[in-house]
């Protein structure tokens, strides 16, 4: 425990408490500060015009980001490691069930989360639109068969 609160800024903690409470998963106390870390510039509120909280996947959009850059934003951190036993994109033993309960229900999956996994809602990408959550869900797809 020590090393985990001296290592975790206090509002991370915050974070993962209130996330932790919410959402009843798998993964542990140090994997999920670890992914949060990794996720948070995605989650973070930035400002418009402020250039020092991230790339391009936080930037003011004047529309909707892409797929892609959702994905990389919010999903990668998982999806591409496999951290908290998510399918890795591009494992297309790994979706292909899933690919086929349908888009609705993948889509479903991405903004609500999957309840008892590491599924969070949206990934845990507070600022993305619904809209944006089915783009990456159509990147990870496409990317997977
Ligand atoms: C904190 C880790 C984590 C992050 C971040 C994450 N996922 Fe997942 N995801 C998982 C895990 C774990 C599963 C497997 C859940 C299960 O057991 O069905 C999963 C499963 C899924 C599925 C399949 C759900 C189903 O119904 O079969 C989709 C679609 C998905 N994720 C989309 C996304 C998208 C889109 C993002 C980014 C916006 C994202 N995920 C970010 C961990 C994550």
């Amino acid at each position: 425990m020590t090393r985990i609160f001296t290592a975790a800024a206090a509002f991370s903690l915050t974070l993962l408490a209130s996330i932790a409470m919410a959402q009843d998963v798998q993964v542990s106390d140090k994997m999920r500060a670890e992914i949060e870390e990794r996720i948070k510039p995605v989650g973070d509120v930035c400002l418009q015009g402020d250039t020092s909280c991230g790339g391009p996947a936080v930037a003011a959009s004047s529309g909707p980001r892409s797929g892609e850059d959702v994905y990389n934003g919010a999903c990668m951190a998982c999806h591409s490691t496999g951290a908290g036993g998510a399918p890795k994109i591009g494992d297309a033993a790994a979706w292909a069930d899933r690919i086929a309960k349908g888009n609705d229900v993948l889509y479903a999956s991405g903004v609500n989360g999957v309840p008892g996994t590491g599924m969070i809602a949206k990934g845990g990408c507070a600022t993305c639109s619904d809209e944006e959550i089915h783009a990456a869900v159509d990147f990870i797809v496409a990317s997977s068969q």
